[in-house]
């Protein structure tokens, strides 16, 4: 079967060596981040959160959460172009959806007169809220859809991207606490370009279960 879509999703594989001298322009960043903005999610709640990593400094911050059992993935840290620490909002609130109502009276998708109504679909966040207050789960879904659109957009352009869930959490909430604002991070993606000498994966051919085991026409 050939279609650009999937010549994008083949091209892409997890890198496992990002070539250090090399740099994404600034402005296909700016697109990758466009790409996670615009991602879908429930309700347009938008639960997230995107921290650059890019400084030196910000960089060394973030490989002490990928040390013992992930020291695997710190060369990351300071080898890729950018690496995005992805952030979830644990305790989604009615406040929080108040800046999505006033942004979409804004771009004009609800109607001034219609911002009380535009709150009745928060009871489907409430429905996903536990009785310590947290949505986690609903909002850590919407993260890593995002997460998808922001893969998918990397191969378009060719660009190299490493998800990793291989960090201590609490390393980075306590690292970055002033900037993550009580946000929980759960993965984190570097961005680049592999070094294709060194990275064992970019020449391994693709392996994937096949659709009959995964789908089933009804
Ligand atoms: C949510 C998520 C977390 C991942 N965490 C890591 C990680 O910590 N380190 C790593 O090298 N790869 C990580 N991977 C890459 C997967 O192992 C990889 O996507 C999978 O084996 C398929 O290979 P491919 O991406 O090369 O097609 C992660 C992938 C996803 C989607």
């Amino acid at each position: 079967m050939k279609h650009s879509i999937l010549e994008d999703l083949n091209w892409r594989t997890t890198v496992k060596h990002f070539d250090p001298s090399r740099r994404i322009q600034s402005s296909e960043l700016a697109v990758l981040l466009e790409a996670f903005r615009l991602s879908p999610s429930s309700i347009n709640s938008q639960p997230w959160r995107i921290l650059v990593v890019q400084s030196d400094e910000a960089r060394a911050r973030l490989a002490k959460s990928m040390t013992g059992d992930y020291e695997y993935n710190q060369k990351h840290a300071y080898d890729a172009s950018q690496i995005l620490i992805l952030a979830q909002n644990p305790n989604y609130q009615r406040e929080d959806y108040a800046d999505v109502v006033e942004a979409q009276i804004m771009d004009g998708r609800t109607d001034p007169s219609d911002r009380d109504k535009a709150f009745e679909v928060f009871g489907y966040a409430e429905n996903k809220t536990d009785a310590n207050g947290s949505n986690e789960a609903w909002t850590r879904a919407q993260l890593y859809l995002a997460l998808g659109s922001l893969m998918h957009a990397c191969a378009r352009l060719r660009i190299g991207s490493t998800p990793m869930e291989g960090i201590h959490e609490d390393v980075i909430h306590s690292e970055f606490s002033e900037e993550l604002g009580g946000y929980h991070c759960n993965v984190v993606i570097a961005l680049g370009y592999s070094d294709t000498d060194e990275d064992y994966n970019c020449e391994k051919p693709k392996s994937r279960l096949p659709l009959e085991r995964i789908c089933v026409t009804l």
